[in-house]
């Protein structure tokens, strides 16, 4: 089907608090749409993006997932924080560096940065972060301080100008896919501050990590887990206790920090929060094989079980914005693609 319904730069951002799985549906868009770049945008090596691919798992916390598609250049935008070692990890990791490109903007955590994190009770005890540095290197540029990319040696032959490649890809009227990361209730801005990440999260801050003028976005897809997971301290007004989600089945971990998450149900007013201030053009809704049986790897909607699919419908109905694609199962293919029928 080629690139489908989408326009030429779709930004897929998280409604929640991240862990919605963003690196699922990026890594199934990818290899269904083909794009001419994947940029990844977002606050740093903090998230951790999972996608199974070829039978193997990858968290990754740096390289956009879109790496599953073997014709899409790799950016990281100038907005982004970069741990060069993490970048170089996962360059081996997944054996696409021939296809990277970091921005020489890309502001570089430090080890003083990461040993900050850690370290602070205000942020590690009080806030909860994943102590990875990102929080402080962003004080660091914010104050003038950072190191850029374009200082480090070992980076020297990723080194590009992102909002470059992208502006001539999108003026080519190639596809360009921008993998946002965290979610929605991290943001800075918009988030349940000070139980926020170091940046805004929303989808023009995506576009502005990478170079990407707001005339310039045609689709925002907004992606939401069928249920809420946060990991870190902060409110979760739809939290359900431990024992309740132990009995539906749902325990997480996170990618990064390897913390238990906390649990909750669908909260629609955080939903409806996002999808305003995200601008949401298309929805997507992850794990729906967790929370309804009967649902594990149904790629046509007609298939799904009623429950699921009154689910989906009071989403639609309460958000006004279209479920395009409904993830059933953690194998890239488990989808339902809804794209043709309702754009
Ligand atoms: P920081 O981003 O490491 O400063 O952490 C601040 C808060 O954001 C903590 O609650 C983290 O758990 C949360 N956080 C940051 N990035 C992610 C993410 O990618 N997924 C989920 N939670 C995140
Ligand atoms: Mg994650």
């Amino acid at each position: 089907m080629g690139r489908g319904e989408s326009l030429p730069c779709m930004i897929v951002a998280g409604g929640q608090w991240g862990d919605e799985g963003k690196g699922k549906i990026v890594g199934y868009l990818t290899l269904h749409d083909k794009p001419k770049i994947v940029a990844r945008a977002g606050v740093g090596p903090n998230a951790g993006h999972t996608v199974h691919s070829l039978g193997k798992k990858f968290g990754l916390r740096q390289l956009p997932c879109g790496f599953v598609y073997e014709g899409a250049r790799l950016l990281i935008g100038p907005g982004v924080l970069i741990n060069p070692e993490v970048v170089l990890k996962e360059v081996e990791l997944t054996g696409a560096g021939d296809r990277l490109g970091v921005d020489r903007r890309c502001a570089v955590i430090e080890s003083s940065h990461i040993e900050q994190d850690r370290t602070s009770a205000h942020l590690r005890g009080k806030i909860g972060t994943t102590g990875t540095g990102c929080g402080p290197a962003n004080v660091a540029r914010v104050s003038r301080a950072a190191k850029l990319a374009g200082e480090i040696p070992e980076l020297e032959r990723f080194l590009t100008d992102v909002p470059q490649e992208v502006g001539d890809a999108l003026r080519g009227d190639e596809f360009v896919l921008v993998e946002g990361s965290q979610g929605f209730g991290l943001s800075l801005i918009y988030g349940t501050y000070p139980y926020v990440t170091s940046k805004d999260t929303s989808a023009s801050t995506l576009a502005a990590d990478v170079g990407v003028g707001p005339t310039s976005v045609d689709d925002v897809i907004l992606v939401f887990k069928a249920y809420v997971s946060r990991v870190g301290a902060g409110p979760f007004p739809t939290e359900m206790a431990q024992k309740e989600a132990e009995r539906l089945g749902i325990v997480e971990y996170g990618t990064v920090t390897g913390r238990r998450r906390r649990i909750g149900t669908f909260d629609f007013e955080l939903a409806k929060r996002a999808v305003m201030i995200n601008g949401a053009t298309q929805l997507t809704i992850t794990c729906l094989d967790r929370l309804f049986k009967g649902s594990s790897g149904v790629r046509s909607y007609g298939q799904l079980p009623a429950d699921a699919r009154a689910f989906i419908e009071r989403i639609e109905g309460k958000l006004k914005v279209p479920v395009t694609l409904i993830s059933t199962g953690r194998e890239l293919e488990n989808v339902i693609d809804l794209r043709s029928e309702k754009l």
